[in-house]
């Protein structure tokens, strides 16, 4: 199948690790050209770029603190600047600081809420203005998660919330983009190995694998290319979805 990606632009936030990572090889191996969203040390980002340009692909780095929403918004600009239009974005940044109810300070709240949500938002709102002032259009696919629909069971209640509120986003954001050609969807992780999982795995491996009917969890490659369809032209006609790459372990 064609997949009608080569020669798009694609943001991906936080790519330059992890799920992101995973997400940027499969649309560079599609022929997309890519924008790798970092945070801190561009290092594992210029990495990543190299790879992609040492297979025949198209990258660039940004940095962009999505926890500060000045730098949503120039994120989009860069991309804008550096690659003309940008057809995809892909917002996958996010945090998953752990602790209970009852000992959740405030500023960890408002951050997980920052940046997991807050700038799905602004990134969300700076592309979609681009798109529909040059009436072009657009795909955009969040990264959520199952604590979204089950709730946290290991200390993530802001996490959960704040995924939870990217659900929601995403059918709004549907419902208003249709119309200018934006599709908006969301695809749910289980457990995915990531640096953001690796302590948490190594500590209680076996509870998470009896909650994943398919008996292993996900790589970032598995994530890349579910992510890959939902922002291809053969998906178009999915908009506002949520779709669960959960290996099972959230069945609605
Ligand atoms: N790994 C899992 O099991 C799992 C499960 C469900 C959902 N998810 C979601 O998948 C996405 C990717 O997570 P991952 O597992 O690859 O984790 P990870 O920790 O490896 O990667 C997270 C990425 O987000 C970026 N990021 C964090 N804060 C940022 C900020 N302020 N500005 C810009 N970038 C920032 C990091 O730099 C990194 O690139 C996240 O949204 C996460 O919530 C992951």
């Amino acid at each position: 199948m064609d997949l009608k990606l080569k020669g798009k632009s694609a943001i991906v936030t936080g790519g330059s690790r992890g799920v992101g990572r995973g997400i940027c090889l499969a649309l560079a191996k599609e022929g997309a050209n890519v924008v790798i969203n970092y945070n801190s040390s561009n290092e594992s980002a210029l990495k990543l770029k190299n790879e992609i340009e040492s297979l025949g692909g198209n990258a660039v780095t940004v940095k962009a603190n999505l926890g500060n929403p000045e730098d949503c918004k120039n994120l989009i600009e860069e991309a804008e600047k550096t690659f003309g239009n940008v057809d995809i974005l892909i917002n996958n940044a996010g945090v998953w600081p752990q602790n209970w109810v009852q000992d959740i300070p405030l500023d960890e709240w408002n951050k997980t809420i920052d940046i997991n949500l807050t700038s799905v938002f602004l990134t969300s709102q700076a592309f979609v203005r681009k798109n529909i002032d040059k009436n072009r259009p657009g795909k955009i696919l969040n990264i959520t998660s199952q604590a979204a629909f089950n709730g946290s069971t290991t200390g993530h209640a802001h996490y959960a919330a704040s995924k939870a509120g990217v659900v929601s986003l995403t059918v709004s954001m549907a419902r208003e983009m249709s119309k200018y050609d934006i599709n908006v969807n969301a695809i749910a992780l289980g457990i995915v190995e990531t640096d953001m999982t690796k302590k948490a795995l190594e500590s209680k491996e076996d509870y998470y694998l009896n909650r994943i009917p398919i008996g292993r969890v996900a790589t970032p490659k598995d994530i890349g290319d579910i992510a890959l369809f939902m922002v291809s032209e053969p998906a178009s006609y999915i908009t506002g979805a949520t779709i669960d790459a959960t290996g099972g372990m959230l069945m609605r």
